[in-house]
């Protein structure tokens, strides 16, 4: 008997990279509203913070956000899993093999910060996690000169895994010109919506008086800073 005459949905072995894609298909209905969310700042606040009070109905519903916080985190245990195994089989060849490594390196990095950062501004300063948020450390320099960075190579990584993945399940389907396409087209667009948030959470758009309380917040991790975006 051969491995292919037990490779039915029943027998089918639970591997980590199969927990990996099923994990990634989960997600990438969060990832799509989130940015959607960040992308809706560019007609402002009230807008931004009007679009996330309606998702938070569905992703802050106590099983809901229970059941994506452990997603999530078990989505960058088992990414690492992979990167490791994927490292210690030696160097990535090829452009498609490193965008792999390195998108999901990147975005293991940017998650494990954000959900940090999560839980110092919601529960150790019980802070409301909207708009001010992010744009508290888009403020000024020196916060600046890590965040920019930050958050643009954060959604740059996330997209371009993603097309990786897309293009991978298109090669699959036997259509490789499709699968490239895929690939470059999330690629562009990562850059394109990172690049686009920038501007709006530096107040390169229109100006955002910042807080009190998210000035308080900022002087926790900088003493006596001000505010010098803009
Ligand atoms: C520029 C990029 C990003 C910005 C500015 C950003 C900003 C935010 C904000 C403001 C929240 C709080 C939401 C709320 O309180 O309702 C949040 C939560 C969260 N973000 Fe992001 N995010 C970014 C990228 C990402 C990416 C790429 C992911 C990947 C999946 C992600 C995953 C999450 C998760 C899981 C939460 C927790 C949701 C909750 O439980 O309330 N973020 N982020």
């Amino acid at each position: 008997m051969t491995d292919a005459t037990l490779d039915t949905p029943s027998t089918r072995r639970i591997t980590v990279r199969s927990l990996h894609k099923a994990s990634a298909i989960v997600l990438l209905t969060f990832v799509f509203f989130h940015l959607t969310n960040h992308l809706s700042g560019l007609f402002g606040i009230l807008v931004y913070n009007a679009v996330q009070d309606t998702f938070r109905v569905v992703y802050r519903f106590l099983p809901i956000e229970i059941l994506l916080l452990l997603i999530i985190s078990m989505q960058v245990v088992f990414g690492v899993v992979l990167l490791v195994r994927s490292l210690r089989r030696g160097r990535p060849k090829g452009f498609w093999s490193w965008a792999q490594v390195l998108s999901g390196g990147i975005f293991a990095f940017f998650m494990v910060e954000h959900l940090y950062a999560l839980y110092m501004a919601r529960i150790k300063f019980a802070l409301e996690t909207d708009f001010y948020w992010p744009a508290s450390v888009m403020s000024g320099a020196p916060f600046t000169y890590y965040f920019i960075p930050y958050y643009f190579l954060g959604v740059l990584a996330i997209m371009t895994h993603i097309g990786v993945g897309m293009r991978y399940w298109a090669i699959d389907a036997g259509r490789p010109a499709l699968g490239d396409r895929l690939g470059f087209g999330f690629m562009i667009a990562g850059a394109a919506i990172g690049a686009a948030i920038i501007p709006m959470l530096t107040g390169a758009l229109f100006p955002i008086e910042m807080p009190p309380e998210w000035l308080n917040y900022l002087r926790y991790f900088l003493p006596g800073y001000t505010p010098n975006a803009g």
